[in-house]
């Protein structure tokens, strides 16, 4: 698809990739960029510079009132970027990891679902429209360490599917993205390689703009996703190793732990 001329909702936007892929696309030419956060004041300090094309736009996707109201406000959407998630940093026994898994599902699931279903009839009844998701390489494999979060992007990765198969008659295309770690709040104090939030963005507005249906987005993810069309056991042999006794022994944490993905 063209970047050009078009309006484009960002959810997350004040966020680590969320705020690169909004002057991405910017740079791209695009119309209007609706910016979501849960806190406008957030958002307006960092797109400032986008000449009268960023619209601040308030979205907690986890609250209906306020995705109802932000579908009425950026219903001309023609690309919808579902970036928003969160990552509690536990394993699936840890003591808080009950507390994460609903906390996980409520945003990067549920919220991500209600988000597209707002918008998905629009962009049907339009005859066009592409749903981004991003979702998580670690959606595709578990990585214990993390292992909450990634039974919720494994949801996602599955809505990204079915989501997939009901738009495409109706002339609406779903993409997944799939990122390895990248250097934001979320990856916080982990010492590993990571992209910048800003090669991501770029990946991710190069993958939409080649109409591909699957983004990686930077090197891990991309030799991840080959092992595991190669061979996926062996990966989640390899993932399986990568888990600190903190994770299902340890006091409850808030974030920062290894592993973040
Ligand atoms: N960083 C990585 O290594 C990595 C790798 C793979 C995938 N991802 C995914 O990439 C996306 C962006 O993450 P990031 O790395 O940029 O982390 P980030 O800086 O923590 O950004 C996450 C964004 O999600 C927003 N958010 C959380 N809960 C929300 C809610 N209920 N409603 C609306 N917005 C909400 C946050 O807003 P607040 O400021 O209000 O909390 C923030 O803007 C996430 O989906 C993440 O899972 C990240």
């Amino acid at each position: 698809m063209e970047i050009q001329e078009k309006k484009i909702l960002v959810t997350g936007a004040n966020g680590g990739i969320g705020t690169a892929l909004v002057k991405a696309l910017l740079d791209k030419g695009a119309a209007k960029v609706y910016a979501a956060a849960r806190s406008t004041e957030a958002v307006a300090g960092r797109v400032s510079g986008g000449a009268g094309r960023v619209v601040a736009v308030r979205l907690d996707i986890t609250d209906e009132d306020s995705v109802a109201a932000a579908a009425e406000q950026c219903g001309d959407s023609d690309l919808v970027i579902n970036n928003a998630g969160v990552n509690r940093c536990v394993g699936l026994l840890a003591p808080d990891g009950m507390a994460a898994a609903r906390r996980e599902m409520a945003v990067n699931f549920f919220g991500t679902l209600a988000v597209c279903r707002a918008f998905a009839p629009m962009m049907a009844a339009r005859g066009s429209g592409v749903i981004a998701n991003v979702c998580s390489i670690i959606g595709m494999v578990n990585l214990p360490v993390n292992g909450t979060y990634c039974a919720s992007k494994a949801a996602v990765h599955s809505l990204i599917q079915g989501l997939r198969a009901e738009l495409a008659p109706k002339g609406v295309r779903v993409v997944g993205i799939y990122p390895g770690p990248v250097d934001t709040r979320m990856t916080a104090g982990q010492e590993m390689p990571k992209a910048t939030p800003e090669q991501v963005a770029a990946a991710i507005v190069a993958g939409l703009e080649g109409d591909a249906e699957e983004i990686f987005p930077d090197p891990m993810s991309q030799e991840v996703h080959q092992g595991l069309l190669k061979d996926p056991k062996q990966v989640e042999r390899e993932f399986a190793q990568m888990i600190p006794a903190a994770a299902t022994e340890g006091p409850a944490k808030s974030g920062g732990g290894s592993g973040k993905v």
